[in-house]
């Protein structure tokens, strides 16, 4: 990033920001509507790896400095949101260093005292100040030391060798624009008809997934550089089992229902309907052996377990207001990016009807997948 600063000036840069970074948070705030409030589907997966996750810091972090002689250890969160899903991740990860610790100071090493110094990264427009509002009080006990970093994490955040333990859950999903041809009426790839990559028109599905391997790409280089060797990158998140198509989740058929109450409000002149024709997601799904590959391209990690791990609420039928409620708090930010302000509530309550009149059958429709991936940065 700074290199792109200093080659174009801060004026040039932040005109050209929104071509070349969409933003989209999470609701903000502790209200009602708030990611704090809708995130209990994120919660429930980040529950279900916590004992994992232990586990795999304490068999495979294997730092050139023994673990031992590390009195300060730098932790990062990528797309961190609010909380309190990444204070609870932290305080795993540093609890489980304490341990660590402990266990081989027990074989007769140092018993210095352990400090922690841990980076929230999200987009700017993320709410740090509520994410800062609520840090336990621990934070404030000299031994851990917080501080946020809002920028994309699809570039380099911090400086070679720096992290220890890098971490990110349910952001990988997010592309870091929408790929151009899917908006473009004169493209084969253009999206009419759907809001997202159905995975049903060869030509999206080509366009969304070779966004989504330059983004991955990207996240991928930035965080080799970054990582201290025999360091982990933690990656948890959602995708399509090999060959699944995401129209047949039930995902893809909320995102159906939401493009057709967008189409029905521009019938109804509410909204434009050719901005509803370029309306598009920039959310993709990738099948599992497509992370696989932008992994293995890269080159610098050894993969320590890359696997399924079952969602606990996989098997549920949810009710409408949960639903709605998830979706709201998670794709708010780029439908008022795109139709401007004052057009949520009307299409979330039309949503909310649309539902309630032809409910999901979710036995129905087919399984997405979750992951866990433990990266270990190899020995330069
Ligand atoms: C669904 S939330 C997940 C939050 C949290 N990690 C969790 O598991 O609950 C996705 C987060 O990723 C962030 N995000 C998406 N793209 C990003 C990017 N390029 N750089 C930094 N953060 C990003 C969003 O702003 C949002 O806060």
């Amino acid at each position: 990033m700074s290199r792109e600063i200093l080659e174009s000036g801060w004026e040039e840069m932040a005109n050209r920001k929104p071509t070349l970074i969409q933003s989209y948070p999470m609701i903000g705030g502790d209200g009602p509507h708030s990611y704090l409030r809708n995130s209990s589907y994120q919660k429930a997966a980040i529950e279900s790896v916590r004992v994992k996750t232990r586990e795999a810091i304490l068999a495979k972090l294997d730092l050139e400095t023994p673990n031992s002689e590390l009195s300060i250890y730098r932790i990062a969160d990528f797309g961190c949101s609010i909380g309190s899903n990444t204070l609870d991740i932290v305080q795993n990860i540093i609890e489980t260093l304490k341990l660590k610790h402990q266990q081989e100071e027990t074989k007769g090493n140092n018993n210095e005292h352990l400090e922690f110094h841990v980076f929230f990264n999200d987009k700017p427009e993320n709410d740090f100040n509520i994410l800062f509002k609520t840090l336990p009080w621990y934070y404030l006990d000299s031994e851990v030391f917080a501080c946020g970093v809002p920028c994309s994490f699809h570039y380099q955040l911090f400086p070679r060798n720096s992290i220890h333990i890098g971490h990110t859950s349910n952001t990988l999903l997010w592309l870091s624009r929408c790929p151009e041809d899917v908006c473009n009426r004169n493209s084969q790839a253009w999206n009419r008809n759907s809001i997202h990559c159905t995975n049903f028109i060869v030509e999206v599905a080509r366009a969304y997934k070779k966004q989504f391997k330059k983004d991955m790409g990207a996240f991928v280089e930035a965080r080799a550089q970054e990582l201290v060797p025999g360091g982990l990158m933690i990656v948890l998140g959602l995708c399509l089992p090999d060959g699944v198509k995401m129209i047949r989740t039930w995902k893809g058929v909320v995102f159906d229902m939401i493009g057709d109450c967008l189409m029905d409000m521009a019938k109804s002149g509410i909204i434009n309907e050719g901005k509803v024709e370029s309306f598009n997601l920039p959310l993709y799904f990738p099948q599992f052996r497509e992370l696989m590959e932008v992994i293995e391209q890269n080159g610098c990690f050894s993969i320590e377990i890359m696997e399924e791990v079952k969602h606990p609420m996989e098997d549920m039928s949810f009710s409408d207001d949960f639903i709605v409620s998830m979706f709201r708090a998670g794709i708010h930010g780029i439908i008022e990016g795109h139709f401007g302000s004052g057009v949520i509530d009307e299409l979330f309550d039309r949503f909310a009807k649309k539902l309630n009149k032809e409910p999901i059958d979710f036995k129905d429709c087919q399984k997405d997948m979750q992951y866990f991936i433990l990266l270990k940065r190899k020995v330069r």
